[in-house]
This record gives C-alpha cells, sequence and structure tokens, in this order.
C-alpha cells in the first residue's frame, strides 16, 4: 500500500469570494526545478483532455510542461509513462466518460506498474468526486486542481521518487501564472486565456466553484502571446474566458474587453475569434468595434440558456427574454452578417411546458446558425441541485429532440444561402478518409470540406460552395 498525501477540495471554500477591497489580482512567473527537469529522460507522456477550450488551452500548458520536463509524446496511452486525464465537470455525463476511461485503461497498471496516473482540470475540484475516484480507481497517483496546475512538475517529481500517492487541490485561486511553458495543439490558430474564472454563479453551474473567481489577465501579457502566434505564423487567435466580457473589471477598466480587442486587433493578427460572452456584461461599444474591424470575426457565440423569464429568473442569468432580444437585434442591424450560436439547457427544474414553448418562440426569432443543446444535469454545491423537479426524464428528452430538429431545420435553410457562394476559409485539417479533402471556417465560423489540389492546410483559402447540409458546407477551393 502507497503512502497518502491528501489536500482536498473544499466546497464551502470554493464559494468564497474576497471582498471588493483585497480584490486585486497577483501575477508571477513560473519556474521549474533542475530536477524536475530531468524528470523525463527517456519516458512518454500522454494527455486526454476533456471539455470547452479552457481545458483544451490547460492541455496545451501540461503537455509544454512535461516536454520540459524532458519526457516525449506518445501517440497512445499504451506507449506512455505518464497518463494524464485533464477533466471536465460541467455536467454528469462528461464525468462518466473519465470514469469509465480510467478504468478502460486499468490494465496497463498490471502490465507496467511504474506507469503514473494522473487527473487534473474540473472533476479534481469536486470533493464528493474525488472521494468516489480514490474509491473506484485506486490506481490514480495524482490528483490536482484548476488552481495549482503550475505545481504540476514539483507534484509529478514527488509522485515518482517518493513512490507516494498525491491529491492536493487548492479550493481557492491564487496568483495568476504567466510563462508556463506550452505546446500548442493546432498550427493554424492558437488559444489565449484572457481571464480565468468566473463570478456570475449561475445556479446550475459549477465552474464557479471548480474554477475559482474571476481574474484577468494584465493585457501586457496577452498582446505579448498574440504577438508570437502572428510571428509563428498563425492566422488566427481564440480568446477565452468564462465570460470574456467582465474582462479588466479587476484591473479597474472601465470598458476592458473592448479596449483589449482594439489593441488585439491592432497587432494585425489575421482573425480574432473569442469565446464566451455573457448578454449581463454586454456593451455597445463591442459590437461597434466589431463592425469596423476587419480582423474581429463576424461571429458571436451569446448563451442564452432558456427563453422563459421565469426559468432565467431561477437560473440567476440576469437578463430577460426581452433585454437578450433586444441586444440580438442591436446586433443583427449593425452587423448583419454576423452568425450567431448559443447554449440552451432544457429540463431545469420546474421547467413547465409553457416555459420550453417560450424557448422554442425564442430560437425562431434568433433563427440561430447553431445551438449547443444540453438536459439539466445537477450538480453537487450548486443551488439548483436542490430545486424541486418534477418533471419526467422523458419529457425532458422529448423537448430536447424537438428543439434540436427545429435548430437543425433552420441551420439547414440558412446554410442553404450559401451555396454558389465563395467564402474565405482558413484550412486547419484534413479528412481521415481522403487527403485531398480539407476542413477549416469561414470567417463566420461555418465548417467547410473543400478539395484543394495543392497543400492548402494552415492558409486562407478562397472555397466557391458547392453543396450544404445543416451543420457543414462542401465546397473546391478556387485556384489561386
Ligand atoms: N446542466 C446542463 N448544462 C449545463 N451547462 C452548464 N451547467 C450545466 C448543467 N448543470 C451548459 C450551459 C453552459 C454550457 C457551457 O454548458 O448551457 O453555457
Ligand atoms: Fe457557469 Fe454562468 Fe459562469 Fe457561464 S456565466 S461559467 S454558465 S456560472
Amino acid at each position: 500500500m502507497k503512502r497518502k498525501d491528501y489536500l482536498m477540495p473544499d466546497l464551502k471554500l470554493e464559494k468564497k469570494r474576497s471582498s471588493k477591497k483585497d480584490n486585486e489580482t497577483a501575477y508571477r512567473d513560473f519556474q521549474m526545478s533542475l530536477e524536475a527537469n530531468r524528470l523525463g529522460q527517456d519516458k512518454k507522456y500522454y494527455v486526454k483532455t476533456y471539455g470547452c477550450q479552457a481545458n483544451v488551452r490547460d492541455g496545451e500548458s501540461l503537455s509544454g510542461m512535461l516536454e520540459m520536463m524532458g519526457f516525449t509524446y506518445a501517440e497512445v496511452p499504451e506507449k506512455a509513462d505518464v497518463i494524464l486525464f485533464n477533466t471536465c465537470a460541467i455536467r454528469r455525463a462528461a464525468e462518466e466518460k473519465v470514469m469509465a476511461e480510467i478504468g478502460n485503461l486499468k490494465y496497463l497498471k498490471k502490465e507496467k506498474p511504474n506507469i503514473i496516473f494522473v487527473l487534473c482540470g474540473c472533476m479534481a475540484q469536486e470533493k464528493d468526486v474525488v472521494e468516489e475516484l480514490l474509491q473506484k480507481h485506486p490506481q490514480l497517483d495524482l490528483i490536482f486542481g484548476t488552481h495549482n496546475l503550475y505545481r504540476f512538475p514539483a507534484l509529478l517529481q514527488e509522485v515518482m521518487v517518493k513512490k507516494i500517492q498525491k491529491v492536493e487541490v487548492y479550493s481557492q485561486e491564487g496568483e495568476v501564472v504567466e510563462s508556463l511553458p506550452v505546446k500548442r495543439s493546432m498550427s493554424s490558430k492558437g488559444f489565449v486565456n484572457i481571464m480565468y474564472g468566473c463570478d456570475k454563479f449561475c445556479t446550475y453551474c459549477i465552474v464557479p466553484y471548480t474554477r475559482g473567481k474571476e481574474r484577468s489577465r494584465r493585457m501586457k501579457d496577452i498582446l505579448e502571446e498574440v504577438s508570437a502566434l502572428k510571428k509563428s505564423g498563425r492566422k488566427e487567435v481564440v480568446l477565452l474566458g468564462q465570460n470574456v466580457n467582465a474582462y479588466g473589471k479587476d484591473l479597474h477598466m472601465e470598458d476592458g474587453f473592448t479596449d483589449l480587442l482594439r489593441a488585439i486587433s491592432d497587432t494585425g493578427i489575421e482573425r480574432i475569434r473569442f469565446y464566451t460572452s455573457h448578454p449581463r456584461d454586454y456593451r455597445s461599444s463591442l459590437i461597434d468595434l466589431m463592425a469596423e474591424r476587419k480582423n474581429i470575426m463576424p461571429f458571436l457565440h451569446f448563451p442564452v440558456q432558456s427563453g422563459s423569464n421565469e426559468i432565467l429568473k431561477r437560473m440567476a442569468r440576469g437578463y430577460t427574454v426581452e433585454h437578450y432580444i433586444s441586444l440580438y437585434d442591436e446586433m443583427m442591424k449593425k452587423i448583419p452578417n454576423m452568425t450567431f450560436t448559443t447554449d440552451i439547457i432544457v429540463g431545469f427544474p420546474g421547467e413547465s411546458d409553457e416555459d420550453f414553448e417560450k424557448t422554442m418562440n425564442l430560437v425562431e426569432h434568433c433563427q440561430y446558425d447553431m445551438a449547443y443543446t444540453f438536459l439539466y444535469s445537477p450538480r453537487v454545491g450548486t443551488p439548483a441541485a436542490s430545486m424541486t423537479d418534477s418533471i419526467s426524464k422523458e419529457v425532458k428528452k422529448a423537448r430536447l429532440q424537438r428543439l434540436n430538429q427545429r435548430l437543425r431545420e433552420i441551420a439547414a435553410k440558412k446554410n442553404k444561402v450559401y451555396l454558389g457562394r465563395i467564402v474565405r476559409v482558413l484550412c486547419e485539417g484534413i479528412s481521415k478518409k481522403n487527403e485531398k479533402i480539407y476542413a477549416g471556417y469561414t470567417e463566420d465560423n461555418k465548417l467547410v470540406n473543400f478539395s484543394c489540389p495543392w497543400n492548402c492546410m494552415d492558409e486562407i483559402v478562397d472555397v466557391e460552395i458547392t453543396e450544404t447540409h445543416s451543420y457543414t458546407l462542401n465546397g473546391r477551393v478556387l485556384e489561386k
């Protein structure tokens, strides 16, 4: 039996937000010990990332740290000496996927007893989930949370040298740590965190607990990262934050996100996108800037969650449907070619037939290009998890199906107008089946599969659309 060293998460602390007075964010640069530097000699690693793009970006830093330690990348877990599960906690289904995957790989521990299993990310921040993990999967060697990502090399060293089982989860965010090494996963574009955490506490959501309070990165650090991406030949930056419109609040900036976006646009990078906007912190200045700048893409992911004011109130979203629609109308007036996507939760506790019909009505008004739709999943410790819910699973599933069907019809209709159009596509990948078929995104974020006689990876090319589907377009590249 291995010696155990546990620092477990604590929900009460995760809930806590510091007072306005000491709301300043502190910054520090990453450093790695010399011992950790040699830890990975002749060893391989495998990282499996689940969930949102913020997690993808964390995965890139984890890979960067592993490579700095001397580990090399393994294509499959079977070839690795360290296996890392970078997890997501947004819904129970995401957690179950991770649990199953750890179980599936258990046999590797028998074949190679020195293999190290590591789990990090949002699941590590949930006390009951960590307890479940330790009970079901005692083969996990190391669990650490989202707030001490930068501690990974030191923690891995301790686990490998002392041969202990370690849990180290901080329940409150500390400093923002800059200059973490990074191994970028894409050569066409780069993900850039502009802020961490969320202070919104929507009643269904676990993120404010697992990711901590809102902390903005300094503008100069963000601009340096964008410039480095541009210099490396990348055509696009994707700015990330749970709630990007709140950028700079903690830096006492008056209109932080718009100011940041303007400065990033000034770097001359070809394409800028950002996720995710919250209707509550929305400012008109943002849409004015988007209309003015060619390199800010005409696309907005604008989560609404529900079309019923009653449900929005119980979700604590902080806006009404009428307000959301007025913002949508203003944006469409100022940027008529803008595409729009959203997130919708179906089956929130107490959602009546009428509430759901209101969501269907909203979808008719906004004619979304796409929507990510989810069945509500109770998260331990969030207020909604203790709300009474009398609607059956069957009813919820039927609603979801009906919503998805209507969204698909709207998307198909909206995509039809692209037939015969010539669009600018940033090529991001090759079809698995046919290496002459490429895939990429238009300026307004439509996924296009297209043929091209030359290797156009990472290039922006003109593509003529020859066929349309609900969520993809097909086409062929125009000769240079
Ligand atoms: N159940 C279902 N969906 C959820 N989301 C967040 N929390 C939950 C939950 N408990 C959805 C929201 C959010 C998206 C990232 O995930 O729609 O915008
Ligand atoms: Fe979750 Fe709401 Fe914050 Fe989004 S804004 S991360 S849904 S609490």
